[in-house]
């Protein structure tokens, strides 16, 4: 049987931090469960912001950099695993970034006169797991709505959620036993549910 595919990607530039520690975890639980898996750190990539070319035909996007290598891993990852910090009340601008250049992956399908719906056009479904890590400030699932409407973009379904608070912790979260084994989890049961529901 062909192995699972998972990639881990990281909006927080702080390695090893609270994001990155909390999406390792469930990389951790998704290859428990047999998965092969990879980390892409969106900081150390150079992606441009979206200029807004509107060239809404599911062709892609005329900007040529780092985003190549994530529109590959749209097409070719089974589930995603996308891990964010809260920056004012939303995702990482690292995040952001990728999240605006995915807007060209939607084509218009024509529904009749002067009317059409966008639809993606990446061919792979995908299910996926969104952590969230917030501070003292915010509702750590505030990001969620921006991920819910990107997610259709990407043919992504987000299939679990883990968003927590660093305030609850008291340091970082694999310090919670309970946090870290959550992660783990969610990492195990996005594969179970990928072999169970391809
Ligand atoms: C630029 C910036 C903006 C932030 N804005 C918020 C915020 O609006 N609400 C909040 O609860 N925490 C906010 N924080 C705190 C981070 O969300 C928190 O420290 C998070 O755990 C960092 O994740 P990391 O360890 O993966 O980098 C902000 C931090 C930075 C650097």
């Amino acid at each position: 049987m062909k192995k699972i595919r998972i990639t881990g990607i990281i909006g927080s530039p702080r390695l090893k931090k609270n994001t990155d520690a909390l999406v390792q975890q469930a990389l951790e639980g998704c290859k428990s469960k047999g998965a092969a898996v990879d980390t892409i750190y969106l900081n150390q990539l150079e992606i441009k912001p979206c200029q807004a070319h509107k060239v809404q035909d599911g062709k892609g996007c005329i900007i040529r950099d780092d985003m190549d290598a994530v529109y590959e891993i749209f097409e070719r990852s089974d589930g995603l695993v996308l891990g964010t910090p809260v920056y004012y009340n939303s995702v990482s601008s690292q995040m952001k970034l990728m999240i605006d250049r995915s807007y060209c992956l939607a084509k218009a399908v024509p529904l009749g006169p002067g009317k059409r719906q966008y639809v993606t056009a990446v061919k792979k479904a995908k299910k996926g797991v969104v952590i969230s890590v917030g501070g003292s400030g915010t509702k750590p699932d505030c990001v969620l709505p921006i991920f819910d409407i990107w997610s259709k973009e990407v043919n992504l379904d987000i299939i679990d959620t883990l968003c927590v608070s660093e305030a609850q912790l008291g340091g970082l979260p694999m310090d919670s036993d309970q946090t870290a084994k959550a992660a783990f989890e969610k990492g195990r049961n996005l594969v179970s549910r990928l072999i169970n529901n391809p």
